[in-house]
């Protein structure tokens, strides 16, 4: 029998609630601050795939996630289009050349930069209990839009949303590119052995309504039709970060199988507004996490309560913090497990 978390993001409405955490394979554990010590950078990491896999399990083993995430990231996309990517101590990610600068065509696709990947996820699934869900990721096209084309993160994405307005037709060229390596990228974590997939939109949040529709909406609805086509049995996890009142239109339009909503949104308002029946994910604060304490349990119990009717992923609104104690997690864990219907 499939495991709790996929069952619960095919439809159905299980008695006990599963969870899994953003990020929860990361800097907050020591495991992980010593093998990354041991091996050097997060990309050599990342590329690494008995490290990579090492990684994805640590969380697994300490608390039973009900989910492994693959350990990777979503800048990988577009490193394997051709830009050069590296992640500096304390800075965050650098793309080069970013697009606010080079055309498309400029850059020379390296798909090699993708396989490896694939063995990290192949060797997961060799050690993952068969009742655990891994689960494979890429970002959005939006959100990768705005890292190729700023080269870097920035607070409100102006600089890609400011390309987007002035030449539309350059910037949808941007976007189907990622669409394609996008949808052929989770298509090889899936043959790999993914069970289910998760499209980051961090950065979703900082569109406006029409812009929303076309840059997240729009190509967010490709890669799930392309994904459903091939693995009608592989579910898809939407996550539009900040999407607020548009995850009306987003669950509808999108037919993502689950949405990821973040922890600016009431779970009452989502439990009304949502089509009945629709999985969602989400969405207790990781600040929250990390303070703990009665404020904590309060909002735990809430959030299960509010999603009692309907199949409910536990996690967080955005990933854990890296100073969130580890023993927070835990209790958490015992309030998810320890709640019933
Ligand atoms: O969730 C998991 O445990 C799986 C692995 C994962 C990582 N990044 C590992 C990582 C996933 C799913 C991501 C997604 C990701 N990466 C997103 C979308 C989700 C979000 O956080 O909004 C984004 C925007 C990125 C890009 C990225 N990668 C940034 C901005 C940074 C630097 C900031 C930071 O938190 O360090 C990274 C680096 C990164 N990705 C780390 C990890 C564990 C930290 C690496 C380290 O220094 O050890």
């Amino acid at each position: 029998m499939p495991g709790l978390l996929l069952r619960t993001l095919r439809g159905e409405n299980t008695a006990e609630r599963p969870v899994w955490l953003m990020r929860q394979a990361g800097r907050y554990l020591p495991e992980y601050r010593a093998l990354r010590a041991q091996k050097g950078g997060f990309l050599a990491l990342v590329y690494d795939a008995e490290a990579a896999a090492e990684i994805t399990l640590q969380p697994i083993r300490r608390f039973g996630f009900d989910g492994a995430i693959l350990f990777s990231d979503i800048l990988i996309v577009p490193y394997a289009m051709g830009q050069d990517l590296e992640f500096l101590t304390g800075e965050g990610p650098h793309l080069s050349p970013r697009l606010a600068d080079a055309a498309l065509s400029a850059l020379h696709a390296v798909p090699a930069r993708l396989a490896p990947i694939y063995e990290t996820v192949k060797q997961v699934r060799a050690q993952l209990p068969g009742d655990r869900t891994l689960l494979g990721f890429a970002g959005s096209p939006w959100t990768i839009a705005t890292y190729m084309v700023n080269g870097e993160g920035s607070r409100d994405q102006h600089e890609t949303r400011a390309m987007a307005y002035r030449d539309p037709v350059a910037f949808q060229a941007i976007i189907d590119a990622i669409v394609a390596v996008t949808v052929d990228y989770l298509a090889g974590q899936i043959l790999a052995g993914a069970e289910a997939v998760q499209l980051f939109d961090s950065w979703a949040g900082s569109l406006a309504p029409a812009e929303f529709e076309r840059w997240v909406i729009a190509p967010t609805a490709r890669i799930v039709a392309a994904l459903r086509q091939r693995f009608p049995q592989v579910p898809v996890i939407g996550f539009p970060k900040g999407a607020g009142e548009k995850l009306v239109a987003y669950a509808r339009e999108t037919a993502v199988d689950a949405v990821g909503i973040d922890e600016t949104i009431d779970p009452l308002w989502v439990a009304r507004s949502l089509p009945d029946g629709l999985p969602v994910q989400g969405n207790l604060d990781p600040l929250l996490l990390l303070a703990g304490g009665a404020e904590l349990e309060r909002q735990t119990l809430r959030i299960l309560d509010a999603f009692a009717d309907r199949p409910h992923v536990f996690n967080l609104g955005h990933g854990i913090g890296q100073t969130t104690p580890v023993e927070h997690v835990g209790h958490l864990l015992a309030l998810i497990r320890n709640w019933r219907r």
